[in-house]
């Protein structure tokens, strides 16, 4: 597949992707969803990448769903699940952790995709909203499950509700995002984590992935239950005999993802 919406690189252990339609703020169009899907599939099975970080431009991570692309559908148009967010929960297929990198805008679909990647570093200039609601619409790709999930369901209300912004320092208090750091730093401290993280042992990476989202989706029983036997398994890797081995030899680790 060539790529037209996004700009595909790798760089070291970590695949990067930007979102990038410049003129429509990354507005997100079934293309854009068809490539950014195509791109974390191919990556995902790709053994020498490790992490992979999503972003957009420094005007806007994205600015929702494309409004002039879907002004006309109707009802079955959507229902039938050929247009709008049909390709949207690729992502939550990707086992490798994915980074979201957002500056600017964040709105709508923008928002619900940052949130869709397991965890979001923002530039200060962030600015996270679901105003789809002063388009006669409603969130379509999460945003009112995941919000509430994030930041609680008064704020989350008050979001969806009002379509008001939330700027990058509430969106740390309110734990949207795990960090705020300066613009022109954006980039480089999502690349330096996500090289933390393909560092690792590739299954323990994959394994906390698959737990903490366990979290969201299951009784506290019952996601305790579910890390032990994440925890138990880890003990059949060659990698957890290698790093407490260094540990004990007091090197680093040589981790092979077995
Ligand atoms: N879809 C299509 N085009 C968009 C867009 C979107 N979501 N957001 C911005 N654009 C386009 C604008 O139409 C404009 O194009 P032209 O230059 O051709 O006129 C260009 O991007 C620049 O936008 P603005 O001139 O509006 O820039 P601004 O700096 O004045 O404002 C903004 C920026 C506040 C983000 C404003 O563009 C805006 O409010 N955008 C819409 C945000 C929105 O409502 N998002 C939700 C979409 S619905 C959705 O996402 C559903 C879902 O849950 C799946």
């Amino acid at each position: 597949m060539t790529y037209e919406n996004i700009l595909v690189e790798t760089q070291g252990k970590v695949g990067l992707i930007r979102l990038n339609r410049p003129k429509a703020l990354n507005a997100l169009n079934d293309q854009l969803m068809d490539e950014l899907g195509d791109a974390l599939v191919k990556f995902d099975a790709d053994a020498d990448i490790g992490c992979i970080v999503l972003t957009g431009s420094e005007k806007a991570f994205a600015a929702g769903a494309d409004i002039g692309g879907m002004a006309k559908f109707t009802y079955m148009d959507v229902f039938k699940g050929e247009y709008i967010t049909r390709n949207w929960e690729q992502i939550r297929n990707v086992r490798k952790p994915v980074i979201a990198a957002v500056a600017g805008f964040a709105l709508g679909g923008g928002c619900e995709l940052a949130m869709m990647c397991d965890f979001i570093i923002a530039a200060d200039n962030a600015k996270f909203g679901q105003p789809e609601i002063k388009l006669g619409i409603i969130p379509g790709a999460g945003g009112t499950q995941r919000l509430p999930r994030a930041v609680s369901k008064s704020k989350a209300m008050d979001m969806c509700l009002t379509a008001r912004m939330m700027d990058a320092g509430e969106a740390e208090r309110a734990g949207l995002v795990s960090r705020v750091v300066p613009m022109d730093r954006l980039l480089a401290e999502a690349m330096e984590a996500a090289t933390v993280i393909a560092s690792m042992s590739l299954p323990s990476v994959m394994m906390i992935k698959e737990s903490v989202n366990r979290a969201y989706e299951s009784t506290l029983a019952e996601g305790i239950q579910y890390e032990r036997r994440m925890f138990y398994s880890t003990f059949a890797t060659e990698d957890q005999k290698e790093g407490m081995q260094a540990f004990m030899e007091k090197r680093l680790p040589v981790f092979k993802n077995l």
